[in-house]
């Protein structure tokens, strides 16, 4: 089942097509929710995942932490810039995904992680205080189909392919079943 997307998941489209372009194992999610953690669980989508979802609020990551397991884990942190020095020093991963409160953290992950991640997506993309960490990958694609939009990064991997399914990505979101 399929539903309308809200202005809050217009990252859905993005995410859903991420594995269908290529593998997608190790994923490391700033900022959990209803939306991008809940689509990251789905085994229909991620059937392989390890995710871990790193979350500053005590009340979203005791939400989030009800429905955690051995594949799909939560870390709490008091401020996440923490969370970015830490996984500077971490292997690293697939897919890097960069939704998390406030606009600096994000920033910092941006700047700081991009060689550590085989692919970095970033949700709200068209705000003028992202714009210039974005300009440092060597790969861009932004989804704009939808507002906010939301931009997939590479310094190694060719976005072309991706773009392409894009282009023909539903605008509604699955629902788990
Ligand atoms: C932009 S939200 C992250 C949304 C998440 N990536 C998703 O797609 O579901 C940033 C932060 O706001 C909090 N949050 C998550 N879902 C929220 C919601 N529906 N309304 C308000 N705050 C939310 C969490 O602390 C989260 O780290």
């Amino acid at each position: 089942m399929r539903k309308p997307i809200q202005r809050f998941q217009t990252h859905l489209p993005v995410l859903e097509a991420l594995p269908k372009w290529r593998p997608v194992s190790t994923v490391v999610e700033l900022g959990g929710g209803v939306a991008s953690t809940a689509l990251f669980r789905d085994p229909a989508v991620y059937p392989d995942i390890r995710l871990v979802t790193w979350e500053t609020d005590p009340q979203w990551a005791s939400y989030l932490e009800k429905a955690a397991d051995e594949r799909c884990q939560v870390r709490r942190t008091p401020w996440m810039s923490d969370a970015v020095l830490e996984l500077e020093e971490g292997l690293g991963g697939d897919l890097l995904f960069v939704d998390c409160d406030p606009e600096g953290a994000r920033n910092l992950a941006l700047r700081r992680l991009a060689d550590k991640y085989s692919v970095v997506v970033l949700h709200d993309a068209e705000r003028e205080d992202y714009r210039l960490a974005q300009l440092m990958y060597r790969n861009r694609v932004v989804y704009d189909a939808l507002t906010p939009h939301t931009a997939i990064l590479s310094n190694t991997v060719d976005l072309t392919g991706l773009a392409a399914l894009l282009r023909t990505a539903p605008l509604a979101y699955r629902v788990a079943a």
